[in-house]
């Protein structure tokens, strides 16, 4: 059964560690975050961009995916299926597809714009039990077509939208989709501090988890990030094990070719990186 991400966010958060979402782009994606967070009794959040989505065929298809994924591997640790900064269409979809959790990004409208429409999604949202987030002060990079210019957030618009009721809040500071260049300033744990102390002790989100170092993420969970979001890292892990299986010509010997065989060094390539990811961010055995 999928669960909203509020509670397992309220417990992160109150204990300090993290709990990752890592975003998902197929079948083998699913199974192997929903394996690997069972194996290590973590709960986790399955991210879905309107891109991804798009690629599987719908929402509705991930939510079917994901809903017998579940029962059919005995799954037992807490799993939220949630958007991944959705379009006001893409929150309503979300919510009719049967997701647990949605992200509405508002954060490239004019401020008073993102208010408003972020408590029309927070009241949509709960209306149906599911859990919301919001965002403040765009994150950089490009993710599945979102394109963000790297704001910091402005810690008085994140009281504001706090205030509405928001279940977990994203906030720019400084991070990135992708990875992170050579010449990144790093993580600006002032305006972290500032936007915790403004937020009522509401869970934080940090985006673009790829590369951040070990130090960073520790003091990040210190200053109330409760939940991590993690994309690329599995795409690159994914693709070099990949690259590899056919760099070494084992596609041509017996039944290397049979996709069950040679997505199986990606498969296990992912659940090696979410497994890192877990006890990076503290959340193995909270489940
Ligand atoms: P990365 O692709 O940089 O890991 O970021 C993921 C993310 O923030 C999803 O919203």
């Amino acid at each position: 059964m999928l669960v909203s991400a509020k509670e397992m966010l309220q417990q992160a958060a109150a204990a300090q560690y993290a709990v990752a979402q890592i975003n998902i782009n197929n079948l083998e994606w699913t199974k192997a975050v929903l394996t690997t967070a069972q194996e290590q009794s973590s709960p986790v959040i399955l991210g879905v961009t309107g891109g991804a989505a798009k690629y599987m065929g719908s929402f509705a298809t991930v939510t079917a995916m994901v809903k017998e994924m579940l029962k059919a591997l005995g799954t037992t640790v807490p799993v939220a299926l949630h958007l991944d900064h959705g379009s006001y269409e893409q929150c309503q979809a979300c919510v009719e597809a049967g997701f647990s959790s949605i992200m509405f990004d508002g954060s490239h409208y004019p401020f008073a714009e993102n208010v408003a429409k972020t408590r029309e999604m927070i009241d949509l949202a709960h209306r149906n039990g599911l859990s919301i987030e919001a965002e403040v002060g765009a994150i950089g990079g490009e993710e599945d077509g979102i394109v963000g210019s790297g704001d910091i957030a402005d810690p008085e618009e994140c009281r504001q939208i706090a205030a509405l009721g928001v279940d977990f809040l994203a906030a720019g500071i400084g991070n990135i989709h992708g990875s992170y260049p050579a010449n990144w300033p790093g993580l600006d744990f002032d305006v972290l501090a500032q936007i915790r102390a403004v937020t009522g002790g509401i869970p934080l989100v940090l985006h673009g988890g790829t590369g951040i170092p070990t130090e960073m993420i520790n003091k990040a969970i210190g200053l109330g990030v409760a939940k991590i979001n993690v994309n690329t890292e599995c795409q690159l892990a994914f693709a070099a094990a990949t690259r590899r299986y056919i760099e070494e010509g084992r596609d041509q010997q017996g039944k290397g070719f049979d996709p069950r065989n040679l997505l199986a060094p990606g498969y296990q390539a992912i659940k090696d990186t979410v497994k890192d990811k877990f006890a990076l961010f503290g959340s193995i055995g909270k489940a």
